[in-house]
């Protein structure tokens, strides 16, 4: 897996440390909030569970699955929902976990939905940020590392489904998805 990566860009204890920080401001910005968490599955799913580990006050979980990748390294534009939550996020101050904002649509997609259903406040946390593929204006609360314009894996990030498991985020090689 490893073989396929032509460059990490942070290594474990890196994303450790900032995930510690992140976790640190959350838990004073949500102090007496109880915040419905939402993890963006699935490639929110590793910064999820580390992130909550780091916040060191009362929180709900939830799930959300949207998708709009696929098999493909470019953004289809449109996103599907599949998996909805199972919280009400009616007046909940809701805390949208994402692994990283490329285009920005799943998550102005996202806002809309929560936004209709009534949440009292929405806040965003990314993990990676790729400010160059923006399509649409969207701009996280809070972030842990801007990435360079390139396809990158790992640390919950797929491509086609592969090394999510990889716990660094590093740039896949072109070859592999040009084959
Ligand atoms: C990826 C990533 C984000 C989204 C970011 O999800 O996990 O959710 O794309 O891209 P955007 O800002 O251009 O919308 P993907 O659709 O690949 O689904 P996955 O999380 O199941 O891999
Ligand atoms: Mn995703
Ligand atoms: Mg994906």
């Amino acid at each position: 897996m490893l073989n396929d990566i032509q460059e990490v860009l942070y290594d474990a204890d890196q994303i450790q440390q900032k995930v510690q920080e992140l976790g640190e401001t959350i838990s004073r910005e949500f102090e007496g909030r109880n915040p419905l968490v939402i993890c963006v599955l699935k490639g929110a799913f590793i910064f999820m569970a580390d992130l909550v580990k780091a916040v060191t006050i009362p929180l709900e979980i939830d799930f959300m699955a949207v998708s709009s990748y696929g098999q493909s390294t470019k953004t289809s534009g449109v996103v599907k929902i599949i998996k909805d939550l199972d919280a009400s996020v009616q007046g909940r101050d809701v805390l949208i976990v994402e692994d990283i904002i490329d285009s920005g649509l799943t998550l102005s997609y996202l806002i809309d939905v929560l936004e209709r259903r009534s949440a009292k406040s929405i806040t965003l946390v990314t993990l990676f940020d790729k400010p160059t593929g923006r399509k649409v204006e969207l701009e996280a609360d809070y972030k842990g590392f801007v990435l360079p314009d390139a396809f990158v894996v790992g640390y919950g990030l797929d491509y086609a489904e592969r090394y999510r498991n990889l716990p660094i985020i590093g740039i896949l090689k072109p070859e592999v998805y040009e084959k």
